[in-house]
C-alpha cells in the first residue's frame, strides 16, 4: 500500500487512467462527506447553515453531494446559482455574494427566491431594492462588513483588508444598516464577512467575529435585530507543512464568541470541503535532465492546475508506484509554452516516463480555475463512491473547444 496516496489506492488510480486517459480529477465521495460531517457535526445543537463555497469546485456531482448532505451554497454569479439548481440544491438556502452583481443576475436570484443578498457596496443596496419593489419582492440582505483584519494568508487571496476591494468599510456599515432599515423592499436579516483563504490560525477569524459582534450588540440597540451572522469561509488545509487548526476547535473558538446571542450562524467554506479530497492525476510524458536543473514533462499543466503557477502554491506530487531508484530533484512542469508552467519545483522523486503522479490536495480551485489555455481540452473528472468509480466529466472534446466561434465571411 502506498500511504502518500490516501485515500486512493495504486490500483484504481491505474485503472482510472487506463480507462478515462489523463490528465484527470479524482474525488473522495467519502472524504467529502466526512469534510462536511466534521463541520455539520461541530455545530450540532446550534442553529447553523454550512454553505458551501461554489467557486472552490462546482462540478454538479460535488454540488449534488453537498445538497443531499442539506448544505447551502455561497455562489458569486448567475452560473453558479444554475449550477446549485441544476444539482438539486435549495435557493433558500443560497447566500448570493460578489462585487459586481448584475441586474439581470439580481433579478434571477429573486425570481428563484434567494436566501440572501450578501451586499458589498451603498450602490448595489440601491439597486437590490428598485429590483425587488419592481418584482413586488422584498429582498433579504446582509452586509458584507470588511472588519479591516490581517488574514495573514497570500495577498491575492485576502480580502479582508481595508485595501481590498470587498466588503463594506467596517466605519461605514451602521450608516448603511440604517439606511437599508428605510429601503421599503429590503429586508435586513444578516451581517457577513469573509476575511481570507488558506488561513491557518484561528485568531483573524476571532479578530473579525469581535469586530463584527460589536456590530451586531450596536444595531441590536437601535431596534436592528439580525437573524444571522455569516463569518464566510477561509479555513486552510494542509498541502505541505502548514498546521491549520482542527475544524472544531475554529468551531468552538467561534462558538465562544458568540455567546448566548440567538444568531443563526452561517459558514462559507469552500477549500476545507474539498481541497483534501480530490488530486489530479498525471503522466509523466518525457524526462529531460540537464546540466542547471532535471525537467519531468507530464500531461497536466498550468491550465488544468493554476495555483502553482499564479500564487507559487506547493502541491504534494506523489509516484503512484514508487519506484526502488535514487531520488533525483526535478522540476515538475507542463506542456504549455510558459516558464511558469510548473506544478511542483525541486521535487526528490525517482521517475520514469510513461510513470502516472498524483497531484495531491487539487480538489478546490483546480477545475474550478482550468482554462483552454494552449487549446488544451479541460481534464475529465471521475468519483470513487463505495469502491466504484463514477465519471461526472468527461474530457472536453476538442471541438467543443471552437464550437462557438464563427469564422469571418468571405
Ligand atoms: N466566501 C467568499 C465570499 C469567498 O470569496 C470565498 C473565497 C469563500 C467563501 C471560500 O473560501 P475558502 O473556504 O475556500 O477559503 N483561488 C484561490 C482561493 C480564492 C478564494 C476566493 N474566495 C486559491 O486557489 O487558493
Amino acid at each position: 500500500m502506498n500511504a502518500a496516496l490516501l485515500p486512493f489506492d495504486a490500483a484504481t488510480l491505474v485503472m482510472i487512467a487506463d480507462q478515462y486517459g489523463t490528465p484527470c480529477y479524482v474525488y473522495d465521495a467519502e472524504t467529502l462527506a466526512r469534510n462536511y460531517r466534521a463541520f455539520d457535526d461541530a455545530l450540532h445543537g446550534k442553529p447553523h447553515q454550512i454553505c458551501y463555497a461554489v467557486k472552490a469546485n462546482p462540478s454538479l456531482a460535488i454540488l449534488q453531494l453537498f445538497a443531499g448532505f442539506g448544505a447551502g451554497f455561497d455562489i458569486v454569479s448567475m452560473g453558479e446559482l444554475q449550477r446549485v439548481l441544476a444539482a438539486g440544491g435549495k435557493a433558500s438556502q443560497i447566500v448570493f455574494s460578489g462585487v459586481g452583481k448584475r441586474e439581470d443576475e439580481i433579478v434571477f436570484a429573486l425570481q428563484q427566491g434567494i436566501g440572501c443578498f450578501n451586499v458589498e457596496s451603498e450602490p448595489e443596496l440601491y439597486r437590490i431594492n428598485r429590483l425587488a419593489a419592481d418584482l413586488g419582492l422584498r429582498a433579504p440582505i446582509s452586509l458584507r462588513v470588511n472588519p479591516d483584519v490581517d488574514a495573514g494568508t497570500h495577498p491575492y487571496i485576502s480580502t479582508g483588508l481595508k485595501e481590498n476591494k470587498f466588503g463594506i468599510p467596517h466605519e461605514d456599515a451602521l450608516r448603511l444598516y440604517r439606511l437599508a432599515a428605510s429601503l421599503p423592499s429590503l429586508e435586513t436579516i444578516g451581517i457577513d464577512c469573509h476575511i481570507g483563504s488558506q488561513l491557518t490560525e484561528i485568531t483573524p477569524f476571532v479578530d473579525a467575529l469581535d469586530r463584527i459582534l460589536r456590530l451586531v450588540d450596536a444595531l441590536a440597540d437601535e431596534g436592528i435585530v439580525l437573524r444571522h451572522l455569516d463569518l464566510g469561509g477561509g479555513l486552510g488545509i494542509r498541502y505541505h507543512e502548514e498546521t491549520p487548526p482542527p475544524v472544531v476547535n475554529y468551531v468552538a473558538a467561534i462558538q465562544q464568541k458568540l455567546g448566548q446571542r440567538s444568531l443563526t450562524l452561517l459558514l462559507e467554506p469552500g477549500r476545507a470541503l474539498v481541497g483534501n479530497a480530490g488530486i489530479l492525476l498525471t503522466r509523466v510524458e518525457y524526462l529531460k535532465p540537464g546540466l542547471e536543473k532535471n525537467f519531468a514533462i507530464v500531461d497536466a499543466a498550468m491550465n488544468d492546475l493554476m495555483r502553482p503557477a499564479l500564487y507559487e502554491a506547493w502541491h504534494a506530487i506523489v509516484p503512484v508506484h514508487p519506484r526502488d531508484a535514487v531520488p533525483v530533484v526535478w522540476q515538475v512542469v507542463g506542456p504549455v509554452c510558459e516558464t511558469g508552467d510548473f506544478l511542483g519545483h525541486d521535487r526528490q522523486l525517482a521517475l520514469a516516463e510513461g510513470d502516472l503522479l498524483a497531484i495531491k490536495s487539487a480538489g478546490a480551485y483546480g477545475m474550478s480555475m482550468s482554462s483552454n489555455y494552449n487549446s488544451r481540452p479541460r481534464a475529465a473528472e471521475v468519483m470513487l463512491r463505495d469502491g466504484e468509480v463514477v465519471p461526472i466529466r468527461q474530457r472536453e472534446q476538442i471541438h467543443a473547444l471552437w464550437r462557438d466561434e464563427r469564422l469571418l465571411p468571405d
